[in-house]
């Protein structure tokens, strides 16, 4: 009889008890970085938990010391591998599109019909931040750090962050945070509203936001689900149109002599020298 390769664990879990789903990102020795097969199982788990008729809240949660530690930096990962050096055609639009597939699972998890609960200890960077961004709300722990570094990567960030961080923390912290790419901790993620509220240590804060799961799960879902369906109706079109031209202008500066200097930069731990060429 033919033998069956064991299951790979999937990148990313969905994962229910009583009327609490947890969508959770399961690369913990990567600290949850973010490659092509984990964006495909993320879209799985985000599936799953739109469909699951029993969930009434769902936190989205990384693996490990760190929510997620953003884009795969390694020379592997698949999204940046797609397109070479001098770039075809055909090469810029199938970055386009796969980069388009990525936003529609972020935006398939904004639009999840109900509440979602980021829980996020350590660091929360770059595309981390952006799936946080898609979660209605953001509870942390004292030892979080934020950023999006894409610029200093010679990236546009691109899965919705921009869109989203200035709904949250306005446009001037938005620009601030996009433009130095710097890593700012808990405390300043308050002041900003980017988070609603900081525990001192892990165990609080998933024992914290479990209990504020389970208090909105006990209210009436009709009316839970609406009040997050009117909260969401007015950004609707502009983040969809947003998104179309920021996949443009991002398949546009791909790849450049700086994208290739930050990633070998990052490998061998230095300073990048960027040219703008
Ligand atoms: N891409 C690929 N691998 C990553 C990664 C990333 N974004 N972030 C972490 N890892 C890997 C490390 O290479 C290391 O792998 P190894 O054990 O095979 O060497 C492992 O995850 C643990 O990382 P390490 O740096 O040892 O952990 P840490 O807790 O000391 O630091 C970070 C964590 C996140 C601060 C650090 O790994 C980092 O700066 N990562 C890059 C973050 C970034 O710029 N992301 C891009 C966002 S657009």
């Amino acid at each position: 009889m033919e033998e069956k390769e064991p299951k790979k664990p999937a990148l990313v879990a969905y994962t229910r008890e009583g009327a609490i789903g947890t969508i959770t990102l399961n690369r913990p020795d990567k600290r949850n970085a973010l490659n092509l097969s984990v964006w495909m199982d993320l879209g799985t788990a985000v599936s799953e938990a739109e469909e699951d008729e029993d969930a009434r809240v769902v936190l989205v949660k990384g693996q490990g010391k760190a929510f997620c530690a953003g884009l795969d930096l390694s020379p592997n990962n698949d999204i940046i591998s797609y397109i070479s050096a001098t770039p075809s055609a055909s090469q810029k639009m199938a970055f386009y599109n796969v980069l388009k597939k990525i936003q529609d699972t972020h935006t398939r998890l904004e639009r999840l019909s109900k509440p979602t609960i980021a829980v996020i200890q350590g660091y929360c960077l770059g595309a981390g931040l952006e799936l946080a961004l898609c979660c209605d709300i953001r509870l942390c722990s004292a030892d979080a750090v934020f950023a999006l570094p894409e610029a200093k990567l010679a990236i546009i960030t691109d899965v919705g962050g921009l869109q989203r961080l200035s709904k949250v923390v306005g446009c001037g912290h938005a620009r601030e945070i996009a433009f130095r790419g710097h890593r700012f901790d808990a405390e300043h993620a308050r002041s900003i509203q980017l988070v609603n509220r900081v525990y001192a240590d892990h165990d609080t804060l998933f024992r914290e936001a479990a209990k504020m799961a389970e208090e909105i799960a006990a209210n009436p879902p009709l009316a839970v689900q609406g009040a997050k369906d009117v909260l969401m109706f007015t950004d609707r079109l502009f983040v969809s149109q947003s998104l179309e031209y920021n996949a443009a202008r991002s398949a546009m500066i791909m790849p450049s002599d700086d994208l290739y200097e930050a990633f070998a930069a990052y490998m061998q731990k230095r300073e990048g020298q960027f040219k703008g060429s």
